[in-house]
């Protein structure tokens, strides 16, 4: 078996979770890991199923964009069935979990921007996606999607050089992929295991920012805002405090920050 190998049996051998992981679902190629994951969902998949796939050809991000996955890096998706209160959380723990298990894997040092990018020297190396389906007050299913750069090609990914990088790179050494899906899951699982109480992965994914105290310029839907990158509250939203004392509270939204 090698350091690089995603099969299921490498990734679950020594995992030492309760649920997260204990199925995995490999395909080489696949649209997109959060679509197979909503059908299994919807079949009645067992809760913290992973959908790994090998690359992806419909990959997609947050605000209806494209995420490139091609071979070589990781594109997974874990399938949840949490309580309702649990969904604001999910996007930190998860941003969490990815800079733990970067941090444990490397000697890097990677940093998360409001919402849920993970930075390293500035430029993007993980992003993270969650879906729910909520019916009648409560959660059906929430999926969990997670895309780490660990190996970006030229020339598959050109058009996101200038913004993107890989831990391959970063790191100047051969990350093993299956090192970090394992950690992700298992820390995905310890502090998912952590609620109802939010407040610590809420106290702790807020000190992780490096977007609060910047100023910032913030594109949400149509809108451009301006201000001072104040706060978050326990929902995730990001409140901005404008020049003249006004506030925002953003729920969803592209953080560039003006001052680095
Ligand atoms: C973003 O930063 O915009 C979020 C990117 C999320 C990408 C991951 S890769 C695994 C899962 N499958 C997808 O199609 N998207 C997520």
């Amino acid at each position: 078996m090698s350091a690089d190998d995603l099969s299921p049996v490498s990734i679950t051998g020594k995992l030492k979770t309760r649920f997260i992981g204990q199925r995995v679902i490999y395909y080489p190629r696949l649209a997109s890991t959060m679509d197979t994951a909503r059908q299994e969902a919807r079949q009645g998949a067992a809760g913290g199923t992973v959908i790994i796939a090998g690359e992806q050809t419909e990959g997609r991000g947050r605000m209806k964009r494209t995420w490139l996955s091609p071979r070589g890096n990781i594109a997974l998706s874990i399938i949840l069935y949490p309580e309702v209160s649990f969904l604001p959380y999910l996007i930190m723990i998860a941003s969490l979990a990815v800079v733990h298990s970067i941090e444990a894997v490397t000697d890097l040092k990677p940093q998360i921007k409001w919402p849920n990018d993970i930075l390293i020297s500035g430029k993007k190396v993980c992003g993270i996606l969650t879906e729910s389906d909520v019916k009648g007050g409560r959660a059906a299913c929430a999926i969990i999607g997670i895309g780490i750069n660990v190996s970006l090609g030229l020339p598959d990914v050109a058009e996101i050089s200038a913004t993107a990088t890989s831990l391959n790179d970063e790191s100047g050494s051969k990350v093993s992929r299956v090192d970090v899906v394992r950690h992700v899951l298992t820390e995905v699982e310890r502090l998912y295991l952590t609620l109802p109480d939010g407040e610590p992965v809420y106290e702790q994914w807020r000190d992780r920012l490096i977007t609060l105290g910047k100023k910032v310029c913030v594109a949400s839907g149509s809108d451009m805002l301006e201000g001072m990158a104040e706060s978050v509250d326990r929902s995730g939203a990001l409140i901005l405090r404008h020049a003249d004392g006004s506030s925002t509270r953003i729920v969803a939204g592209d953080v560039t920050l003006s001052d680095k």
